[in-house]
């Protein structure tokens, strides 16, 4: 004889039945999960929509990372000579300014930093407008808490290069890592395929060392909740 463990619990028997549910909204051609009560929108990306600019996705993969270990990456202005040597780093030149006019937000801040960077290769020269070997990157970078964040390159050319990050943890060591870039030209001037690209060598470089350190903030410890960047994370 079967025996309904739930016939004299009728509400245990909904609650079994009962599938959680999450807010999610669509945007930028992706949804968007809060798994709890949003403490804030979904981020308004400035180039999104604006005439003038297209939009590229660029990927969107696990990476054996820690998500604030990557959100900490990207404001960290000291790293571009070394780790990005083999493309536009300079590392005859291992100096940075560090990220300035630091504001900071609610949930998140915005920096500004200016940085001499090599320009190396026909791809590169393309994707960036130039054919001199050296440029200026003059970003924005904003962080929209916990795991968003904005880079957008200014080169002299009159170029932007607005670059969307975002890590959704699955562990703390590995993470959905997915990016698109926003760009003021066109798909004559520079192709798509080129654009991921010119892209795609540079993330493999953060992705390299990234892998290869622990990630530091458990994301259920007292220390995540309470988590900064650090000033030298920040290039100060
Ligand atoms: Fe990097």
């Amino acid at each position: 004889m079967r025996v309904d463990s739930t016939a004299r619990e009728p509400e245990k028997r909904v609650r079994q039945r009962t599938r959680p549910c999450y807010r999610a909204a669509e945007r930028y051609d992706y949804i968007w999960v809060a798994l709890d009560e949003p403490l804030t929108d979904i981020p308004d990306l400035p180039e999104a929509g604006q005439p003038g600019f297209r939009k590229v996705d660029q990927f969107y993969e696990p990476w054996n990372i820690g998500a604030l270990r990557l959100m900490e990456n990207s404001f960290d202005a000291a790293h571009t000579a070394f780790v990005h040597r083999k493309t536009f780093g300079n590392v005859e030149r291992p100096r940075t300014d560090g990220h300035r006019d630091i504001k900071m937000r609610a949930y998140g801040f915005d920096t500004v930093n200016e940085t001499p960077v090599k320009v190396r290769g026909e791809l590169a020269h393309r994707a960036v407008h130039t054919n001199t070997t050296d440029t200026v990157r003059r970003s924005q970078s904003t962080w929209y808490m916990p795991f968003v964040r904005r880079l957008a390159i200014n080169y002299p050319q009159g170029l932007v290069h607005a670059i969307v990050t975002c890590a959704t943890p699955m562990t703390d060591h590995a993470s959905m890592i997915l990016q698109w870039v926003y760009r003021n030209d066109t798909e004559a001037q520079v192709s798509t395929a080129e654009v991921i690209a010119f892209d795609r060598a540079i993330t493999l470089e953060d992705k390299r060392i990234l892998e290869a350190v622990i990630p530091t903030y458990r994301l259920r410890s007292p220390m995540a909740k309470r988590c900064t960047c650090t000033r030298t994370g920040l290039g100060s």
